[in-house]
């Protein structure tokens, strides 16, 4: 019977360009999606961006572009790269249009008017990268383990919203439904976390402090952003899609949400509290994978070891990446990306693999039997196991899909083609084709060969789809892969039509060389390189707003070099006198040796120091304040700010 699912990605936020982390939740939401409708189901896919925060703003002012300019300009390229790479999906939705932004304000209305919805004062620590506050217990060596960050500690008053209140309900559902969270361990990795008191969540920002979110209806002086503005996300684009259409009741209830283990409490725990205070129905399904790791570290933005994905559909195609990813994750739990598995596992399983089982039996198909694919013949004892094998896999096939068992699919169809590569070896139709009274028997085996790489692109299709339908319409094989034919006839014994004509043999998988594998790497290693020294010229962001009452707690003076020293043993600090008109100059140590190489230079130069730096504790002295200097890009260029007018030493500077 046919099925509806609706199938989400997360909101990816703006702030980096798209990596091989998005595209693999994008392809594996693409790849079940494409499954469902061979399947005949009815599927609504739906990924979008998420666009407002602190560090979209930061991005932005550190591009140097007006905010908006900047979302529209990332959120593009997202929208852009999918589209290129063909994904399925249904719609594409925006943290800031007016359709979420409207849908929002109206649950934050109806949960404030509820009573679920407070103002209070709070001091947390708080992680700008993961963009929520974290306990203690969280932290590793007082870092968020996941960006490798300290978090700030914040204190104002704001919105919370009482998550604690939905504690015991949240577990009562994740206890009555044991499926809700899969794999298992993350469904009790979010149990034991709830043996904890749930504390309520802080929903909101004062505008002085953040701007760029969606205005709280019930304060103006307030934003709400990022978790409960951007999880709404996934039921206000049904409540309004792309077409303008209300689409909620035909698939909010066949929810089935992608996300990887980063934001698993968002999702098992705010999202559902956040569905009951609002009265909506909680989804089906919440399916959690692990990270692609670089060596040792998650890729992401942050960390500087990401892969693009349309720089490696240049490189190597993104189908046959789509192929490694559901071929080496085991859902749920990490795996490595490194150019030279990826290579590894596409030359053994698509070079050799698929694209060599098809060229050898093409190959043989053209030079003795008139280049047509030939009548099925009985079956004999030879080909039983592998009609066997071919046919068990209509039912574990759709299964371990359902079981989000994709690498045990895809292990089992690398399996059935090893078969039916041994089955040729074994029967050696070059030799059958030798022998004219063995023609039948040369028939035979060349079907049986050529149904098996049929039956495999089938099934490989939602993983690689075009090169799928390139293998299928070169066997003969054009019948829509959109449900219209059911799954048991595609996929079943028998469906390649004989008498169907071979073009020319094609090389879909040509074998990836060392040579090619060294350029490749050549070329990433060139372009880190470039992408590191954009960063250290990107100007640093102007940071968050202050009163002029906290300025004037600075203390700025003029102050009068006396004396410059070099410092034994320091790379960058040198040893400066200097005389702010007190009893006796002071002694400031400065990190601008690499500029200043003869300190003695500087003698007589009028400065601005900060006078009431607490004085700090080094390993060559104390230094009793700080002298100002600019430049960019690291020590290099750090020049002392100097005056030239006429001022006295303890001048305050203003
Ligand atoms: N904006 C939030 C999500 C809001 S959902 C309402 C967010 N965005 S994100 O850009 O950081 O995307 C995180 C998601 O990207 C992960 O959950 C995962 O789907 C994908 N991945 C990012 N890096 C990844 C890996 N290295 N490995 C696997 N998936 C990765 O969080």
């Amino acid at each position: 019977m046919s099925r509806t699912i609706y199938i989400t990605t997360p909101l990816y936020y703006v702030n980096a360009q798209p990596h091989i982390g998005h595209l693999y939740t994008t392809a594996l939401a693409d790849t079940v999606k494409r499954f469902h409708m061979m399947m005949g189901d009815h599927v609504y896919f739906l990924t979008g961006t998420d666009e407002h925060g602190e560090k979209i703003v930061k991005a932005a002012q550190k591009a140097g572009v007006d905010t908006q300019e900047f979302v529209d300009q990332v959120a593009g390229v997202f929208k852009g790269t999918w589209k290129q790479i063909d994904f399925t999906n249904d719609d594409f939705i925006r943290t800031t249009e007016p359709r979420h932004k409207e849908f929002v304000q109206k649950i934050l209305k109806q949960v404030h008017d509820s009573g679920d919805i407070y103002f209070d004062q709070y001091t947390g620590l708080y992680c700008v990268d993961c963009e929520r506050y974290m306990t203690v217990t969280e932290l590793v060596d007082g870092k968020c383990p996941d960006h490798e960050v300290e978090p700030v500690e914040v204190k104002e008053s704001n919105y919370f919203f009482r998550m604690g209140k939905y504690q015991q309900q949240l577990i009562d559902h994740i206890e009555k439904n044991p499926e809700w969270i899969r794999p298992k361990r993350f469904k009790n990795e979010v149990l034991s976390f709830l043996k904890q008191p749930l504390e309520d969540l802080c929903i909101s920002r004062p505008k002085t402090r953040l701007e760029w979110g969606i205005d709280l209806p019930f304060d103006d002086k307030y934003v709400t952003y990022v978790w409960f503005d951007a999880l709404l996300n996934y039921v206000s684009a049904l409540k309004k899609n792309a077409a303008g259409d209300d689409v909620f009741d035909r698939y909010w209830k066949e929810c089935n949400h992608f996300i990887a283990k980063d934001i698993l409490k968002t999702h098992a725990i705010y999202w559902p509290t956040m569905l009951m205070a609002a009265g909506i129905p909680l989804p089906k399904q919440l399916d959690v994978h692990g990270y692609w790791l670089s060596g040792e570290s998650k890729m992401s933005k942050s960390l500087g070891n990401v892969v693009r994905p349309l720089v490696f559909d240049e490189q190597f195609g993104i189908e046959n990446l789509r192929y490694f990813f559901f071929r080496e994750m085991k859902f749920g739990k990490d795996a490595g990306f490194t150019y030279e598995l990826f290579v590894e596992r596409y030359n053994s399983d698509l070079a050799n693999g698929l694209g060599n089982l098809l060229s050898r039996t093409a190959s043989i198909v053209k030079k003795n039997l008139g280049g047509k694919v030939p009548e099925q013949q009985d079956t004999t004892d030879a080909e039983r196991p592998l009609i066997a094998m071919a046919k068990k896999l209509l039912e574990t096939y759709p299964q371990n899909f359902d079981d989000r068992s994709f690498h045990v699919a895809v292990e089992d169809i690398r399996s059935l083609m090893a078969a039916a590569d041994r089955y040729i070896n074994e029967m050696a139709p070059w030799k059958l084709a030798r022998d004219d009274e063995r023609k039948k028997d040369l028939a035979r085996v060349l079907y049986t060969a050529l149904e098996i790489v049929r039956i495999s692109a089938v099934l490989l299709s939602p993983i690689m789809p075009k090169k799928c339908v390139q293998i299928l319409a070169y066997l003969g094989e054009t019948r829509p892969l959109d449900g219209s034919v059911p799954f048991e006839e595609l996929a079943g014994w028998g469906g390649l039509k004989s008498g169907h004509e071979f073009g020319d043999v094609p090389r879909l998988f040509p074998r990836i060389d060392e040579k090619k594998l060294k350029e490749v790497l050549e070329s990433v290693e060139a372009s880190r390189g470039v992408e590191e020294k954009a960063g250290s010229d990107d100007l640093e962001p102007i940071r968050d707003e202050i009163t002029i009452d906290d300025f004037s707690r600075v203390d700025l003076r003029v102050g009068i070099i006396r004396e410059g020293h070099l410092v034994e043993g320091s790379k960058k600090l040198i040893r400066l006198m200097v005389d702010l008109g007190e009893e006796k100059p002071r002694q400031i140590f400065a990190g601008i040796k690499s500029h200043y190489a003869q300190p003695q230079d500087l003698v007589g130069t009028k400065v601005i120091v900060v006078a009431n730096l607490k004085p700090r504790k080094m390993k060559f002295g104390i230094s009793e304040g700080l002298v100002l200097a600019g430049g960019g890009g690291g020590d290099s260029r750090l020049c002392v700010a100097e005056f030239d007018g006429d001022l006295e030493p303890g001048d305050t500077v203003t």
